[in-house]
């Protein structure tokens, strides 16, 4: 969370800062900032969107060469001028941005308070300016040694970048848990929390590494570690193009990605899933392959959105290979005492790669001699590189903060990897295999199916947009669904809603229905269609509206449902797929009626980089 974008070279910094500061505003927007250097310092901070500061920027004179920039999710303070970034450094000579959390800063505070430092605002990021600026003022050090002998003693989670007005050619900066591209330009540097910034000017990068120091000059990067040995950077191609980031005459990155996926599940499946050949290449799954078949266990690691993916590949694993699986909420499983045996094997799923919980999850089990396993997206990120194998989705960038196209990519690789170790194991006969193939790779055409006829789920949306609650149903593989189509509702329009299993409904939030709660059934034609038509009878009779998801042509629930939306008949393993579709439009047009920030919800920040 928090945006961080800086600049040194040639050109005008401002205007390449805040179109960066636009780019990654999805990563906070509490309140955002930028300082420059020319002849003198200026540090600029607003409350509110990039929007708002660019709008109180206009008719200033923002001439410079180097700057920093920050969009902000809170952490330490609420949301206002004072605690935005940069902040200055007592002295006045340094100004920092940051992005993570200094746990440790209310020791290093109360340090400086007894010796007599004053602070401006409630952040820990002005804690450890002040630290840093401290050291170097009184140990006669440079700025470098200064961060460095700070650094030391931090504990907790950043990226920093410093401006110094004494070294008006230079920014230094630090990372750790946090991310950090470095953009390589002829005679300029661009640096960013991801490449969506940097990609414009180059594609060349260098993707900073925990407790590395990066000092930064038109011409030249110098990367040394915490202990002042020089590190020669990696620099990596970016593979990524402009348009992957801009909206493309959609209304909201959300509907654009919404509207992707038939092609994102389609490069996610190219190249790995040969219909023809009868067979699935995944390379990170057969380096591995002996390991992923004597795995006695499967643990899924993940939050949110990924999470629920990690439900769907619950029931799929178990199915097809006859593994067991559990799946695990990131945040807890890292602060238990989890029992993992050399042989387990540790599924991360994260879209970002960045989500600080997963990340220190999939650490933790690593230390304990578990095969970790990453189904990630973003290429590069910290979770693919702590990561011993992996498969990536290919979605593309997402920039909406309710995820979509990331989901459904996640699906599409999990599943792949089953059916292949389904095969290998002899866990699963040719003729399912093959027949399962057949289905995923029929899903694109299928979910275009379904995005050609949106009117009606939109005016669904509209009819349901003043309920107060939503209650979301669904049975085995669209269980999963159920919690995720309760998410995007909750995220997007702030109308509470929750999932449940539709038969546990009995057990407790039935108490809610009555003839204002609409309650959703995904109810695809499987396994246990004839049960989720109970649970509707159940619902009907209590008055409740219902709202079903279904399979084309099932004549039962039609007559029955309030109100239906059909998606493409499909195998119930790959029906999730086809399921959250009118999940993701249901949530979003609901938004928009109401008027929201679909792409920027209140409160929420794309990537989760602190706990
Ligand atoms: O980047 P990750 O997949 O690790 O992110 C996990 C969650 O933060 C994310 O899915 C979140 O729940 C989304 N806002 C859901 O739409």
């Amino acid at each position: 969370m928090c945006g961080i974008v800086a600049y040194v070279g040639t050109r005008e910094a401002y205007p390449i800062i805040l179109k960066g500061l636009k780019r990654l505003e999805y990563r906070g927007y509490d309140s955002s900032g930028v300082a420059l250097l020319s002849n003198e310092l200026s540090v600029y901070k607003k409350k509110g969107k990039v929007a708002e500061l660019e709008e109180s920027l206009v008719g200033k004179d923002l001439h410079a060469n180097i700057g920093i920039g920050h969009t902000r999710w809170a952490t330490h303070g609420e949301p206002s001028d004072r605690n935005a970034h940069p902040h200055l450094s007592p002295s006045g000579k340094l100004a920092m941005i940051h992005n993570g959390i200094i746990e440790n800063y209310g020791q290093l505070k109360s340090e400086l308070l007894k010796k007599g430092y004053r602070f401006h605002s409630d952040t820990d990021t002005e804690v450890l300016l002040s630290f840093i600026d401290d050291i170097r003022e009184h140990n006669d050090c440079s700025l470098e040694e200064a961060i460095r002998i700070a650094l030391k003693r931090v504990v907790g989670a950043y990226v920093i970048v410093i401006l110094d007005r004494d070294n008006p050619n230079t920014l230094i900066a630090a990372r750790k848990g946090s991310p950090l591209v470095i953009g390589i330009g002829k005679g300029e540097h661009f640096l960013a929390s991801d490449a969506s910034p940097i990609i414009e000017y180059t594609k060349e990068v260098v993707y900073i590494n925990d407790y590395e120091l990066a000092i930064i000059r038109p011409d030249e990067l110098i990367l040394k570690n915490l202990g002042n040995e020089t590190i020669t950077p990696y620099i990596q191609k970016l593979d990524m193009e402009l348009a992957a980031i801009e909206k493309g005459g959609y209304d909201h990155f959300m509907l654009k990605e919404i509207f992707e996926q038939p092609h994102t599940i389609f490069d996610c499946l190219r190249g790995r899933l040969e219909l023809s050949e009868g067979k699935i290449h995944m390379r990170g799954v057969e380096e591995h392959m002996e390991q992923l078949k004597q795995a006695k266990r499967i643990i899924i690691v993940a939050c949110g959105t990924s999470w629920h993916a990690g439900l769907v590949a619950e029931y799929v694993f178990e199915e097809l290979c006859r593994i067991p699986v559990e799946v695990e909420y990131a945040s807890e499983f890292r602060y238990r005492n989890p029992v993992i045996h050399p042989g387990d094997v540790i599924i991360a799923i994260s879209q970002s790669g960045e989500t600080a919980d997963t990340l220190v999850a999939i650490e933790k089990a690593k230390e304990q001699g578990a095969l970790i396993f990453g189904v990630l997206n973003v290429v590069g990120s910290s979770i693919a590189r702590a990561s011993h194998a992996g498969a990536y989705t290919h979605a593309g960038p997402e920039i909406g903060v309710a995820s979509t196209k990331a989901f459904t990519a996640q699906l599409a690789v999990l599943t792949m990897m089953a059916l292949k170790l389904a095969m290998e194991k002899g866990t699963i006969d040719a003729k399912r295999y093959q027949h399962l193939m057949t289905e995923l790779s029929d899903i694109p055409e299928k979910v275009q199916t379904i995005l050609q006829n949106t009117d009606n789920i939109r005016m669904i949306a509209e009819k349901y947009a003043d309920a107060r609650d939503f209650l979301y149903l669904g049975r085995g593989y669209n269980f999963p669904v159920a919690l995720e189509g309760a998410l995007k509702l909750k995220e997007i329009s702030y109308i509470h809603a929750e999932g449940y299993p539709a038969a546990e409904m009995k057990h407790g939030p039935i108490a809610l229905v009555d003839d204002q709660l609409p309650v959703v059934f995904i109810a695809t034609k499987d396994a246990y269609h004839d049960k989720i038509i109970s649970n509707m009878q159940e619902i009907k009779a209590r008055k409740g509206r219902v709202i079903a998801v279904i399979t084309e042509g099932d004549t039962v629930i039609t007559d029955m449902a309030d109100d239906v939306m059909t998606v493409p008949a499909a195998d119930e393993i790959v029906a999730p797929l086809l399921s959250v579709i009118p999940m993701q439009l249901l949530a979003y047009y609901i938004g928009v009626h109401k008027g929201l920030d679909v792409d920027k919800p209140r409160n929420l920040a794309k990537s989760v980089t602190v706990e």
